[in-house]
């Protein structure tokens, strides 16, 4: 092929195993992604190199001395497999890549990209765990019950640990690996390492922790000191954990090529501070006052410090995802005081985090800070949906000029913070809202000319960020904030649509696969700490496949299937010795939760969910084996579902639709998730479709006036079916009712997230006001509205069919996919309707123009086209139905117009 470097824009976004330029890679063979770009139309890549670099100054010289792939003839330009010399722990190494267009020609290098090793060999890291021998007492908080699952919360006050060392010569670099159960903050001369909050990742601590990475050689002078502080996050007594602790490996490399490593070890010292309560769910208490002036710094006093014990932990693994942050900071809107002495400040809308506070006052104040997601009719505080958790935070008064504080080891779900004790009156300016979770990248948009859809989009983008907390949580508020599996799953593909979550996800199924039983059994809530939990739901426990399947066809991730295959056979093997007769009678426990009026499954059996999400897992672990060329368990999953569709049609089918078990405990009629689920997933015979769809169709128009009556399981097929079945004007009209159950119905009573529940309830128990289970209806909108899917794995091939429904006039719509940005807008007006793609290099898309008129002409940048035709040399026209033009394009920019005659 031809080298004629710089000839088409180089290769952009270089990442390996998903992140730009990650530190602390422990696989040893990376996989490496780029994007491309290319002003001309149908362009592919013919062939890409890549280079590894053990310096920079190789890289520049592009000499691949670790691995030069060659030139390999393939349009492969995501998750390529590093397989070149061994990679060594803790290295930085340098990347580039070149890449042939079409037409043969060579782009030009690359610019370097770095990565960095963590320890390829868990029995590198040599620091043992430590932690206070005594760390006072163990509070508890006998209120607090965990989910409602356990019993009391039993905490430990924040601990602090401390070392000094002494550098032998000029640093080089200088790398720390860390990790610090439930949370910790690592600290080098008084200052913070990165930015990240609530760090490392939640896990099931028993198993595994996370470490993080970071390059500190820049906080590093000749006498340095090294400060921890500890919180309790989810490492509590409750769930076994013990009180917190940490471990700490800091590799030095100086100038003269020696090396130090600094370990954590029984020569800190341990104390505890000012942090007096540390509490997920509670809170935080800080008292000012009890400030260590300098402890984290070099020359401080330590002499009544104890020393630090080891401790056993659990093995480690590199987190590779970014982590929490503050990612944006909220102001609030109003301000106003109830009671005497009583402020509350109103966000404007329901987050995650917490407000930082500005004061000045004497010493020993006591200001608290109490958080809610309500206030009463009157004003006042309304924290019944936070439940048992107390989410208040209290800050004593240093008592010394302007004081800022915000908390370390906690967050809430709020939208108003209660402030009392505040010396004089607050402003404004007193508090900053903290809005904070996993700081995923925000890949999607989507615009209409509803502004009501667009405001459903909104919520689901901020209810959907408030619950991305390491893992996939259910709420931010109340005292659960767990991975509840069905609530993950059912917003999953909405998320992908908005944000970057491929390491997120890769991440989270790594933990789900380690909280499988030895029976394969998986439990409702991962990390699986409690144990009652086991075994799950399987339309809880199908977020493992679900998630997996997620990853490959977006992000065309098939490591993820092959690395999961087996625990995946084991969960349906699982399954499959629990069936009685291929149904699954006595897995099921929540059904077709939080329907409209109740938050139990009221109108569709459990068991049929149960069952329909057993079918659901094995048709999809057929095609996982499919994907990964494993014919016979293909074969077999294809059998055992053939045998799970049979006794699904003949324990639910009756005359009039899908309803209950058969001698089942309870007589349920067809409700409109029975007969929506076997639907989507094709389980219904031919002779009984069409009494199926009028069931469905007359449940949603005639009994329920265009509206909804599914729970959270129905409600995330419920609109697909509907358009696939011919009814897309009725799910438009149930996407945009503003009258109850509906998301406009949320929105009109001043939802700023979605609810837990359909209903407007504002008492304590299952009412939270962010949740975000109800989210998948933002999919339907990309997928549907905008018409974007993949139709194979990585977006390679596009599916574009647009809907213009009811009254929109508009819509924009962005993603990102493993081959670059994909965006799509279309327009319509009397007798017109235009559609703009731009589609990435290497991706080939299906357009589906919908035909509006009884007779139009087809015009493609503003050249008519006669579809008989065939098309142009830059796209084809596949087909004509009665319903649509379709048109076959490669990468590049694209503008249709229909024209009615
Ligand atoms: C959680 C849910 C979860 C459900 C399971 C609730 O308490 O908040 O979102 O999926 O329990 O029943």
């Amino acid at each position: 092929m031809n080298f004629n470097p710089g000839s088409h824009p180089v290769p952009t976004e270089l990442r390996c195993e998903y992140l730009r330029e990650p530190l602390g890679i422990d696989v040893p063979h990376p996989r490496f992604s780029w994007i491309l770009s290319h002003p001309g139309k149908a362009q592919k890549q013919k062939a890409y190199r890549i280079l590894v670099c053990s310096d920079l100054e190789q890289a520049l010289r592009k000499n691949g001395d670790k691995w030069d792939s060659g030139e390999i003839e393939s349009p492969q330009s995501f998750g390529i497999p590093y397989s070149g010399e061994p990679l060594e722990s803790i290295k930085r190494y340098w990347w580039r890549v070149v890449w042939w267009n079409t037409a043969g020609k060579a782009s030009g290098f690359s610019e370097p990209a770095q990565f960095g090793t963590g320890f390829l060999d868990g029995s590198e890291w040599q620091a043992p765990w430590i932690s206070m021998k005594n760390p006072e007492e163990f509070i508890s908080r006998g209120t607090v019950i965990l989910g409602r699952y356990q019993g009391d919360y039993v905490q430990c006050l924040g601990i602090y640990l401390r070392k000094e060392i002494q550098l032998k010569a000029e640093v080089e670099r200088a790398t720390a690996f860390i990790s610090g159960l439930g949370f910790y903050e690592l600290r080098i001369n008084g200052k913070k390492v990165g930015d990240a909050v609530l760090d490392p990742a939640q896990t099931d601590y028993d198993k595994v922790a996370l470490y993080s990475t970071f390059d500190v050689t820049d906080m590093l002078t000749q006498n340095s000191t090294i400060g921890l502080i500890l919180g309790n996050g989810r490492h509590i007594e409750n769930y076994g954990y013990g009180k917190p602790k940490a471990t700490l490996q800091m590799e030095i490399e100086y100038e003269d090529g020696s090396r130090d490593v600094v370990v954590t070890d029984k020569s800190w010292k341990a104390s505890d501070g000012p942090l007096r309560e540390n509490g997920l769910y509670f809170g935080e208490h800080y008292d000012a006052r009890l400030e260590m002036s300098g402890w984290d710094e070099a020359e401080f006093h330590n002499e009544n410090w104890e020393k630090a014990e080891e401790v056993d932990g659990p093995s480690l693994s590199s987190q590779m995802m970014p982590p929490v942050r503050v990612e944006r900071f909220v102001k609030p809107q109003r301000l106003y005081s109830p009671t005497k002495g009583v402020y509350i400040f109103d966000f404007g809308r329901n987050f995650s985090g917490w407000a930082r506070l500005k004061v000045r006052g004497p010493s020993g104040t006591k200001v608290e800070l109490r958080y809610a997601e309500l206030v009463h009719e009157d004003g006042t505080l309304n924290t019944a949906t936070n439940d048992g958790a107390d989410a208040t935070d209290v800050y004593i008064l240093r008592g010394k000029n302007r004081e800022s504080w915000a908390p370390r080891f906690t967050y809430h779900g709020f939208r108003f913070v209660e402030v009392s004790g505040y010396p004089g009156a607050p402003s404004l300016e007193s508090l900053e809202g903290c809005f904070v979770h996993s700081e995923v990248e925000h890949t999607g948009s989507f615009k209409c000319s509803n502004d009501l859809i667009n405001r459903i989009h909104e919520n689901v983008v901020w209810g959907h960020l408030s619950n991305l907390m390491s893992i996939p949580t259910d709420c931010p508020q109340r005292d659960e904030r767990h991975g509840w599996l069905g609530d993950a799953h059912l917003a999953a593909e909405e998320a992908i649509f908005n944000f970057d979550l491929a390491p997120f996800y890769s991440n989270f199924i790594s933990e789900i696969q380690l909280s499988q039983t030895q029976e394969g059994g998986l439990p409702d809530i991962v990390p699986g700490y409690l144990r009652s939990l086991y075994p799950a739901d399987p339309a809880w426990g199908t977020a493992f496949i679900t998630l997996a399947w997620l990853m490959y066809q977006h992000y065309g991730d098939e490591r993820i299937l092959a690395d999961n295959f087996d625990s995946m056979r084991r969960y349906i093997e699982f399954l499959r010795s629990k069936a009685e007769g291929n149904i699954q009678k006595t897995l099921g426990k929540f059904g077709d939760w939080c329907p409209p009026g109740s938050i139990a499954s009221k109108k569709t059996p459990v068991e049929l969910v149960a069952t329909w999400y057993y079918f659901h897992d094995v048709v999809l672990l057929g095609k996982i084996a499919a994907a990964l060329g494993k014919k016979d368990d293909e074969k077999i999953f294809s059998l055992l579902a053939d045998k799970i569709r049979s006794a699904f049609n003949r324990f639910f089918l009756r005359k009039d639709g899908y309803a209950s078990l058969q001698n089942g405990p309870l007589d349920f009629e067809p409700s409109q998730t029975s007969n929506l689920l076997p639907l989507h997933l094709d389980l219904v015979p031919d002779d009984s479709k069409q009494q199926v769809i009028d069931t469905l169709v007359d449940s949603v128009i005639r009994l329920n006036d265009c509206h909804l009556d599914t729970g959270i399981i129905g409600t995330r097929y419920l609109l697909e079916v509907l358009c696939d079945i011919g009814q897309a004007e009725a799910a438009y009209k149930i996407a945009s009712q503003t009258s109850y159950p509906g998301w406009g119905y949320m929105i009109a009573e001043g939802a700023t997230t979605l609810w837990e529940r359909w209903e407007k309830r504002e008492g304590g128990g299952m009412n939270s006001q962010n949740h975000i289970m109800l989210g998948s209806v933002d999919a339907w909108f990309y997928k549907y509205l905008a018409g974007i899917k993949p139709l194979s794995a990585g977006w390679r091939r596009i599916g574009i069919l647009p809907h213009p429904l009811g009254d929109l006039e508009f819509v924009e719509a962005e993603t990102s996919t493993p081959l670059g940005r994909l965006a799509v807008s279309w327009k319509r007006s009397e007798g017109q309707f235009e559609l703009t793609a731009d589609v990435p290099v290497g991706a080939e898309a299906e357009i589906g123009l919908p035909l509006l008129w009884e007779d139009s002409d087809l015009y493609d940048s503003g050249r008519k086209i006669r579809p008989e035709d065939g098309g142009t040399a830059q796209f084809s026209v596949s087909g004509v139905n009665n319903d649509r033009i379709l048109i076959k394009t490669g990468s590049g920019k694209y503008h249709f117009l229909i024209l009615a005659k």
